[in-house]
């Protein structure tokens, strides 16, 4: 199995057409994804494009949607939510369609939205995405974080360094890490695996959000391990739902 890992979406190489896809935005756009459909969502729609989100919105009964997202981490005007997991309980979600657009998440679901199998994952939700994946008997696996505007991410670095931990410790096959990215981000996790929530804090969106307000819930919330058993999976082009 071959395992290789991008930081950002303009890093993926052009032709790519993976067998097997995992989006990770950390804080906190796939920890929103995986609480969501964890807690009854019907579905999360994602789209990078705000014009095509209202589009699409304007058409599902009003009563079966909500508006999710975040520019800057601040949620989007005329949307119901901005991003945070804490805020999409049961009663707010049971069988809504979520809506969602955020800063950099939804462009990397965007960019290998042509990958034959597509699932996000967040820490919460590492351990029951990594079982799916083995139980795939892939040969490819393309691992893809979120960053900022570009820049690296070291909360989506941890979460593929704990997939790849996990990957390795419990495949049968030989498992090939591709790329230094892959490499340094299994370091990474050995290093903070101990003090998730401190890395997420020190991380510089961690920083970003500290500065924006009290996002304590959110830390906490997006620094969990392995509590989600869901596996958010795309069923069709930008459309995630629990497998
Ligand atoms: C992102 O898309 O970078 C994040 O989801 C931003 C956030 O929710 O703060």
């Amino acid at each position: 199995m071959h395992i290789s890992y991008f930081h950002v979406a303009d890093d993926v190489p052009s032709d790519n057409e993976p067998e097997a896809a995992v989006v990770i935005d950390v804080l906190r756009a796939t920890t929103t994804i995986a609480t969501a459909l964890s807690n009854g969502a019907e579905a999360v729609q994602t789209f990078a494009d705000l014009d095509q989100l209202s589009t699409t919105a304007s058409n599902w009964k009003a009563e079966n949607r909500l508006l999710v997202g975040e520019r800057g981490g601040r949620k989007l005007q005329g949307f119901d939510f901005g991003n945070s997991p804490v805020a999409l309980t049961k009663d707010v979600v049971h069988e809504k369609r979520l809506f969602m657009s955020t800063t950099n998440g939804t462009r990397s679901l965007d960019k290998v939205r042509s990958a034959k199998s597509l699932f996000t994952l967040s820490l919460p939700n590492r351990k029951a995405v990594a079982d799916k994946l083995l139980s795939m008997k892939l040969t490819e696996i393309l691992i893809l974080g979120s960053g900022w505007e570009g820049s690296y991410s070291l909360e989506d670095s941890l979460a593929a360094g704990s997939l790849i931990a996990y990957l390795l410790s419990s495949s049968n096959s030989l498992v090939n890490l591709v790329n230094d990215e892959a490499l340094a981000s299994l370091a990474l996790w050995e290093y903070w695996k101990g003090s998730i929530e401190r890395c997420l804090r020190t991380s510089s969106h961690g920083k970003r959000l500290s500065a924006l307000g009290d996002h304590d819930d959110d830390f906490h919330c997006c620094s969990q391990l392995d509590n989600l058993a869901v596996i958010p999976t795309q069923t069709k082009p930008g459309v995630i739902q629990a497998a």
